[in-house]
């Protein structure tokens, strides 16, 4: 534990072993999710490593700091309220049951 469930754009659903490890980002790295690169291994930098935080997730989750926050804005445009560098969500307990979507483009 934890687990994660990964949803890829077309709703095609992966629940993965976290036990372990740091972030959700390594998680996808560790099970080679599809659509998520992290090319920068966690640095906050490259911003290929955006999920979508399940709605009903988002409340548990602590929220974005700063960097993450000004890099998904440098991206984006914008940040949609449910996006989120996943080298910046750290696991625990907590997170058992996690769910995240793979958006259709990274940065
Ligand atoms: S892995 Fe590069 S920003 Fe997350």
């Amino acid at each position: 534990m934890p687990r994660i469930t990964f949803i890829q754009p077309d709703g095609a659903a992966e629940t993965l072993d976290a036990a372990g490890l740091p972030t959700a980002m390594h998680a996808a790295v560790r099970h080679d999710v599809a659509g998520l690169p992290a090319e920068c291994g966690g640095q906050c930098i490259c911003v290929t490593c955006m999920v979508d935080v399940a709605l009903d997730w988002l409340p548990r989750l602590p929220p974005a700091g700063p960097d993450e926050l000004d890099m998904l804005a440098d991206t984006l445009g914008t940040v949609p309220p449910a996006r989120r560098l996943s080298c910046q969500i750290r696991l625990e307990p907590g997170l058992d049951g996690l769910v995240l979507r793979i958006p259709p483009t990274q940065g």
